[in-house]
């Protein structure tokens, strides 16, 4: 029996390398899904481009043009629904959620987030590490709940921070990792292998 490709989703603002990612691990079948919508609050945003040339559906949803969260969220999630998407992907979006967006997803939401959770989290998270002066950092994919950075973590990769290191070269060795576990985490979603379990995610073989 085959299942079927799940529907992904992936929310952006800005360069897109993680829906790059993600497009390439679906075009080459490592992902059994696709990428069926990406829906970015800047209509600048780069990653529009990239999902224009992999031919996948896009949709502009400014939060400028809605009086509050909840008025936007709505409408990300109308739009999700219309694309029929199961998956949600979040890859660089800088706009916080609202419980009732997380709800409308509940357990099919997914971050990749620049350090080792729960170590700094929230934003410039790469220079927040640089600047403590760990001596590894990395990024995680995890699920979303209502806290920042909070929800259960699917993959880690750790990252050295070398002593002649600047945040530009660090923050380039992270996003390579980034580009490796963000599509073998929505490869395992979709083959239906991540269970969530309280705080953590057990991985079935
Ligand atoms: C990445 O560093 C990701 O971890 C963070 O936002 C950045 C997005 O980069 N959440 P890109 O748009 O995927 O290139």
């Amino acid at each position: 029996m085959s299942r079927a490709r799940t529907r992904i989703g992936v929310l952006i603002s800005g360069s897109g390398t993680n829906l790059q990612a993600l497009l390439d691990r679906a075009a080459d079948g490592t992902i059994p899904g696709e990428v069926a919508l990406v829906l970015s609050n800047k209509e600048d945003a780069h990653g529009l481009e990239r999902a224009r040339k992999a031919g996948a559906p896009t949709a502009v949803v400014r939060h400028k043009d809605f009086p509050t969260r909840e008025a936007f969220d709505a409408r990300l999630v109308e739009a999700l629904r219309g694309a029929r998407v199961d998956l949600v992907c979040l890859a660089g979006f800088m706009r916080v959620l609202t419980p009732a967006f997380i709800r409308a997803f509940e357990g099919r939401i997914l971050n990749i987030h620049p350090a080792l959770l729960p170590a700094f989290p929230g934003v410039h998270a790469q220079k927040q590490a640089f600047d403590y002066g760990v001596r590894w950092t990395g990024a995680t994919v995890h699920f979303v709940d209502e806290g920042t950075d909070t929800g259960p973590i699917v993959l880690q990769a750790a990252v050295p921070v070398l002593p002649e290191d600047d945040l530009e070269r660090l923050s380039a060795r992270i996003l390579a990792e980034e580009h490796r576990i963000y599509p073998e985490a929505v490869r395992l979603f979709c083959e239906g292998r991540l269970r969530i379990e309280g705080r953590k995610v057990r991985i079935l073989e």
